[in-house]
């Protein structure tokens, strides 16, 4: 039986990266249970479709690399739904290089989505929920983040810079009544490893990511998520083992 999260009914909420893999699962979730839903990424057809199946949700596509579009969306989610509770930064690309073959450019492109779109974002939403009188913000780092992991350091770096934001404006929103948390998901089947960038290009057969564990399927992902919305814990983990610190997969 699915986790029944109905104390969110007649919430109101973004999630970005909709249009695919955990965010979509998120969305489908908030939507069951009776959240209004904006779903925010670069694929405007997709999401105009899946807002015609989720009640109550609205397509606001926006790049989230780009300051004054994630400005534009947040202020389309006031505009639509009157009030923000619940903002999901889930939108994220993965880059894998050695750090000597790291580009510049790439680097940079992947912070400003992993790292200063969820940033701008949480900056555009903290007036609103703060007027409100409360709110969550509910950050998608990774597993990748508390490992070492060669080949990996721009992603899984961002992912660290992403859940060190986190648990700082944990505690400067406090007083506010924002509950910031942070949520690492292990390996999930998505697009991920698909859209993820590769120095070298993968083999087109060695496309299923290698972990110690099977993969979590996404709607396993959303319920943590959206189960840390209403847990308000600081830091939900896919799996408890993901809590010791490791080296490796
Ligand atoms: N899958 C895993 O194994 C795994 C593990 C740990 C953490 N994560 C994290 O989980 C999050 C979701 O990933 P996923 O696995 O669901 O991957 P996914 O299936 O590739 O989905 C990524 C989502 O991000 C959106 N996106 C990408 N670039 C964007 C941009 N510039 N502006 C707006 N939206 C953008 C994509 O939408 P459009 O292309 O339509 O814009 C898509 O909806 C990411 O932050 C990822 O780092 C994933």
């Amino acid at each position: 039986m699915d986790a029944d999260f109905s104390e969110l009914h007649g919430k109101t909420a973004i999630v970005t990266g909709a249009s695919s893999g955990i965010g979509l699962a998120t969305a489908r979730l908030l939507a069951k249970n009776g959240v209004r839903v904006g779903l925010v990424s670069r694929s405007k057809e997709t999401l105009e479709e899946l807002s015609g199946k989720l009640p109550g949700s609205r397509p606001i596509p926006a790049d989230m690399t780009k300051i004054p579009q994630i400005k534009k969306m947040v202020a389309a989610a006031m505009k639509q739904f009157g009030r923000i509770d619940i903002l999901i930064n889930n939108a994220g690309q993965g880059y894998d290089a050695p750090v000597e073959k790291t580009g510049i450019g790439t680097f940079r492109y992947i912070y400003d989505l992993n790292v200063i779109g969820p940033l701008v974002a949480m900056q555009q939403v903290i007036p609103c929920m703060r007027a409100q009188g409360g709110g969550s913000i509910i950050n998608i780092s990774s597993g990748t983040a508390l490992m070492n992991l060669p080949g990996m350091s721009a992603y899984s770096s961002s992912k660290r810079a992403l859940a060190g934001i986190s648990l700082a404006a944990r505690l400067e929103l406090q007083a506010d009544k924002i509950v910031v948390s942070v949520v690492y998901p292990y390996i999930t089947r998505t697009n991920f490893e698909k859209n993820t960038i590769h120095v070298v290009p993968e083999p087109e057969d060695n496309r299923e990511p290698a972990g110690r564990y099977p993969p979590d399927s996404a709607e396993f992902v959303a319920e943590k998520i959206v189960g840390g919305i209403v847990s308000g814990e600081p830091e939900i983990f896919s799996h408890d083992w993901m809590k010791a610190p490791r080296s490796g997969a």
